[in-house]
This record gives structure tokens, C-alpha cells and sequence, in this order.
């Protein structure tokens, strides 16, 4: 009888122990996962209003791939030079771009015809800064 006596406690203490183990891990599961899944599901949203907005605004209609529109390709551009059409040379960054889209006709690229309207009046800055985000990711 007193073998009985001994193993009961010893039992209880295994069995809580056990339980606290398992709530501490399960605990620590549950506040992991919505913090793995939160910035994967921003991440992919942030490229959208820049993308809509060259679509939406017409820049598609004149930017297209490989010389098919009026306008240059603007996919791979940005850190790459580009010539001007009065011979100088701009590093294509985020200030150019915004001049670019602001007051096209300030500064002509090589090759083509001043024929982009000024989008200075039709576009918020929040705005602008999305479509330059886009054109950076191209
Ligand atoms: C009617 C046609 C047309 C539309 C619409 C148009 N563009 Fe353009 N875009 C051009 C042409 C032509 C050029 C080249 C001449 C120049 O530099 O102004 C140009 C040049 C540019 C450049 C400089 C490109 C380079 O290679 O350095 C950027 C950036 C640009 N456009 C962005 C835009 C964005 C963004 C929109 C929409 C908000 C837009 N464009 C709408 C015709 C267009």
C-alpha cells in the first residue's frame, strides 16, 4: 500500500507539468501565426495602385513594350542613363522620374517626339509617388 500512496502524487505532478508544457507551446503557436501571415498579405497589395493607375491614367496606351507605342519601354529603367534629346545624359532615379511625368516636355528622350501630356494638374502626390513605385519595379 505504501507503493500506491507514493506513485499517485508523483503521477499528478508528471500530468500537470505536462499540461502547463502543452499550453505554453500551444500559446506560443497561436500568437505566431498571425504575425507571419500579416506582412506577406501587405507586401503583395503595396505594387497594386501604381500598376492600376498606369492603366487607368492611359500610360499604357503610349508605354509599351519594345518600341510598339509613341512613348519608350519603361521596364529596366530606373538606375540606368538616358540620353536626352539636347544631348545630355540623366540617370534615370526617383527625382527624374516624377519631373518626367510632372512636365514631360522639360526633358525630351532621345529618339522620340515631345507628345506625353503633363500630368502636374491631374495627379495627387500620393498618387505620383505610387506611380513611381510602379516604374521602379519595372
Ligand atoms: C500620349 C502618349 C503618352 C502618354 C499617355 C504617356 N506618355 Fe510618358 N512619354 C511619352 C513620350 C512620347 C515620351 C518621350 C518623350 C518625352 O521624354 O517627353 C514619354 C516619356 C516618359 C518618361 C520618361 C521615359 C524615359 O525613358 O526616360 C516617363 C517616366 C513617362 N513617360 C511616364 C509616363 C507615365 C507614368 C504616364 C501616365 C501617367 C505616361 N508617361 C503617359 C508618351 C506618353
Amino acid at each position: 500500500m505504501p507503493a500506491y500512496k507514493k506513485t499517485c502524487p508523483t503521477t499528478l505532478a508528471a500530468v500537470s507539468l505536462c499540461l502547463s508544457l502543452a499550453l505554453g507551446a500551444c500559446g506560443g503557436a497561436s500568437s505566431a501565426t498571425p504575425t507571419t501571415t500579416s506582412p506577406v498579405s501587405t507586401a503583395t497589395v503595396v505594387p497594386q495602385p501604381g500598376a492600376q493607375l498606369f492603366t487607368t491614367l492611359g500610360c499604357h496606351g503610349c508605354h509599351r513594350p519594345a518600341g510598339t507605342g509613341t512613348g519608350p519601354d519603361l521596364r529596366g529603367r530606373f538606375g540606368q542613363q538616358q540620353r536626352l534629346a539636347d544631348g545630355t545624359t540623366v540617370v534615370t532615379d526617383e527625382a527624374y522620374l516624377r519631373a518626367a511625368i510632372l512636365d514631360p516636355t522639360a526633358q525630351i528622350v532621345a529618339g522620340y517626339l515631345p507628345g506625353m501630356p503633363a500630368y502636374g494638374n491631374q495627379i495627387s502626390a500620393a498618387q505620383l509617388t505610387e506611380l513611381v513605385q510602379y516604374l521602379k519595379a519595372q
